[in-house]
């Protein structure tokens, strides 16, 4: 029996409420056991700039560098269009990601066999779908430098933006995406454009080296990340690991998305290094969904993008596959049943609010316990 510590960051909009939650599903694995789940709560987004005119404190910073995992909800929404630049509620969730290097943003694109239909591609290409797109987070043409707009004093501009990466920051996703692989169906596909690219040739080399050194048992396939994408869309299920830079990534995950149905559903982890004293990875964990001001307060959000991310915790911080096994499970029963929130409804089906769906996952919970 071990005892976990978790930071709580609801956020703003529908954040609290989805995460009352996960709330619930803490409640009954404390009651199952064996492992024991203690947490703090604090605010991020707009609410702390409410309290403390900042988006996330350096306290609540401190709480997330020594928590076992960091459960986040959402930020967020127009209340807050106006504050300054450093101080918008997006900052916070970007603080977290810096700080506690999460360099491993991991996507899964899973179709429950009762929303095959939701999704925008035929049912026979997504039915029993389940892949994970894992996304280099900290490096790439997002952050790379320099990163400029000069005036050109011609009537023209230019706009630079600048794709880095370095051996070590491919070696260490390349090794997630290994990892992943081994506990999945031991397939790996890297996305890149070695053929237009230099940051491209070096990914795919230092992919290859990691993979023939240290992962000979996984296959290994490269793609170049355009028709990566096309291939995503016309036959998707060729796919069990794919990782990408953080810009291709950022694209594809998103498609990938739209092939399993709605936002609500989605859920993320992002990973950073492993702490050599201590043997825990920083980890923070969300759904892929924002705040959603336009149903926030009616207690209509779709909790299970939420409850999702915490089973993903369960998979990855706490070792605890079977428990996150049973949450999975748990959700395709519950949408099996016939339940829907307003966003995934469907004729025949019975819309339900957030704290009826929670509660149904709960009840699918208590019968596999
Ligand atoms: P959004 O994801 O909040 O909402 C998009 C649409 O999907 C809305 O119609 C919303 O009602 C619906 N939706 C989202 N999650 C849902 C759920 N769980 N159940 C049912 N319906 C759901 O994205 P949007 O509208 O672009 O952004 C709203 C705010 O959220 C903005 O302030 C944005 O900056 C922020 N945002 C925050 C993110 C984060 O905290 N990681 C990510 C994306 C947006
Ligand atoms: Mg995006």
């Amino acid at each position: 029996m071990a005892t976990y510590n978790l930071l709580l960051l609801p956020g703003d909009g529908i954040g609290p409420e989805v995460m009352a939650e996960v709330k619930r599903i803490i409640e009954f694995l404390n009651k199952k056991g064996p492992n024991r789940f203690t947490y703090d709560e604090g605010l991020v987004g707009g609410s702390c700039y409410d309290a403390h005119q900042v988006s996330i404190t350096d306290e609540t910073m401190e709480k997330a560098k020594a928590a076992d995992a960091v459960i986040f909800g959402a930020v967020g929404g127009p209340k807050w269009d106006k504050v300054p630049y450093e101080a918008r509620p997006e900052a916070g969730l970007l603080r977290l990601r810096k700080d506690l290097a999460l360099y491993a943003n991991l996507r899964p694109a899973v179709t429950y066999p009762a929303l095959a239909d939701a999704s925008a591609l035929k049912r026979e290409l997504v039915e029993g779908l389940d892949i994970m797109i894992l996304r280099e987070l900290t490096g790439g043409v997002y952050f790379g430098e320099p990163k400029t707009i000069t005036d050109l004093g011609n009537g023209q501009k230019r706009a630079v933006d600048t794709q880095v990466y370095d051996t070590y920051e491919i070696e260490r996703i390349s090794r997630v995406a290994f990892e992943l692989a081994r506990k999945r169906r031991n397939k790996v596909t890297s996305m890149e454009k070695h053929n237009v690219m230099k940051t491209g040739v070096l990914w795919k080399e230092v992919v290859q080296q990691t993979h023939d050194r240290e992962f000979k048992d996984v296959t290994l396939e490269h793609q170049l990340a355009d028709s990566g994408g096309m291939q995503l869309v016309k036959n998707p299920k060729q796919f069990d690991v794919i990782v990408t830079d953080n810009l291709f990534g950022d694209l594809l995950s998103d498609i990938a998305a739209m092939l399993t149905g709605s936002l609500g559903m989605l859920a993320s982890a992002s990973l950073g290094e492993v702490d050599p004293k201590t043997q825990k990875r920083k980890a923070l964990y969300e759904p892929v969904h924002g705040s959603a001001p336009d149903i926030a307060g009616k207690g209509v959000a779709n909790p299970i993008a939420m409850i999702a991310s915490f089973g993903m915790a369960l998979r990855y911080s706490f070792d605890m596959g079977k428990e996150a096994d049973m949450i999975d499970q748990a959700i395709a029963a519950t949408l099996g049943k016939g339940l829907r929130t307003g966003d995934i409804a469907s004729a025949g089906m019975k819309t339900v609010g957030t704290e009826e769906m929670g509660s149904a996952i709960i009840e699918e919970l208590e019968k596999l316990a």
